[in-house]
């Protein structure tokens, strides 16, 4: 079971739903750690509450150092997997962030990369725009930069307040962030790797890919993809593809790759609940072409995960 650390300086409510989710939802969880630099954050109350361990470590004038170092130094105790910041109202030093890079995510009320930092959904009604909503990303030395996971939109109403927009984005939050633990559990979450990381998992033709992907302009959300495809190929046995497959190249196995990842990640992603059966329903066609290509068991193996998840969605 992976251990999860918490960091919030508020009230606590993504929080909550993450409590509410590991274990009791999903057991390949928990929240270990509840950390946070306000003593009297009622993030605290919600963990002790819930018999979690809850930690005040103050954040003096300039102790930023002094905060992480009592922080690494429980959750080396601790053992924790996972650093999930929930309202954490202050930044990270790059050697922290650097140390635990693929494992720290966050969560900001905004469509990133529109509105980081401060007051985002009053930065959202200034700017005029009709559609805000959440971003679950990793954290990375960039503020609120690090590569994306998930996004769910809200309508920006015309006599919308900060306080109503942030009302509005609150439950697609609670959507997004337990999703976004269990797409990063489930090993379909990730930082795009760098040159040193794509090279030691593919080998030296990574450093084409990156070349590659940067002359098509390829974004974040399609890298990642290419990398899940490329992995996915590994498993299926085709290790001659795999390069193909960070390509996103038009043969017919990598295409069958590319739509069973496309059918799992939208399939946990997505809402409401008709697009999801929907989706399910379509993958009939993909079973046929899988079967087609000698891949039949290879392609429900990696669906095994979104057909356990279908199996367990109550109407
Ligand atoms: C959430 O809206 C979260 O997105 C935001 O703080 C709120 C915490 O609410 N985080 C940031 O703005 C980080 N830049 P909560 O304490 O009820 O979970």
């Amino acid at each position: 079971m992976k251990r999860i650390a918490v960091f919030a300086s508020g009230s606590g409510t993504n929080l909550q739903t993450l409590l509410g989710w590991f274990p009791h939802k999903d057991p390949r969880a928990e929240i270990t750690l509840v950390i946070s630099n306000k003593q009297d954050a009622y993030a605290l109350e919600r963990a002790r509450q819930a018999g979690v361990e809850a930690v005040y470590i103050p954040w003096k004038k300039n102790g930023r150092e002094d905060f992480e170092r009592q922080a690494q130094s429980l959750m080396q105790d601790r053992q924790i997997d996972l650093v999930v910041l929930a309202g954490f109202m202050r930044i990270s030093s790059d050697p922290f962030v650097e140390f635990w890079r693929g494992r720290i995510i966050n969560i900001h009320p905004s469509l990133l990369p529109d509105f980081p930092g401060l007051h985002p959904q009053q930065q959202a009604l200034d700017a005029g725009v009709t559609q805000s909503g959440c971003t679950v990303h990793f954290v990375d030395a960039v503020l609120d930069g690090g590569d994306m996971i998930l996004q769910k939109a809200v309508p920006v109403l015309e006599d919308d307040t900060a306080d109503a927009l942030a009302a509005r984005i609150q439950p697609a939050e609670h959507e997004a962030y337990p999703q976004a633990v269990r797409l990063w559990l489930s090993g379909l979450a990730f930082p795009v790797p760098n040159l040193e990381e794509g090279t030691q998992e593919f080998g030296p033709g990574f450093a084409d890919v990156l070349k590659s992907w940067e002359a098509q302009g390829l974004d974040v959300a399609q890298r990642q993809h290419a990398v899940r495809v490329a992995r996915l190929l590994k498993t299926w046995d085709k290790p001659e593809l795999v390069f193909a497959g960070l390509h996103l190249s038009a043969d017919p196995v990598v295409a069958l790759a590319r739509s069973a990842d496309d059918l799992r990640l939208g399939f946990m992603t997505l809402e409401p609940l008709q697009d999801r059966k929907n989706r399910w329903e379509a993958r009939g066609r993909l079973l046929e072409r899988a079967e087609a290509l000698g891949l039949k068991e290879a392609f429900e193996a990696a669906l095994h995960e979104t057909a356990l998840e279908w199996d367990r969605t109550t109407f």
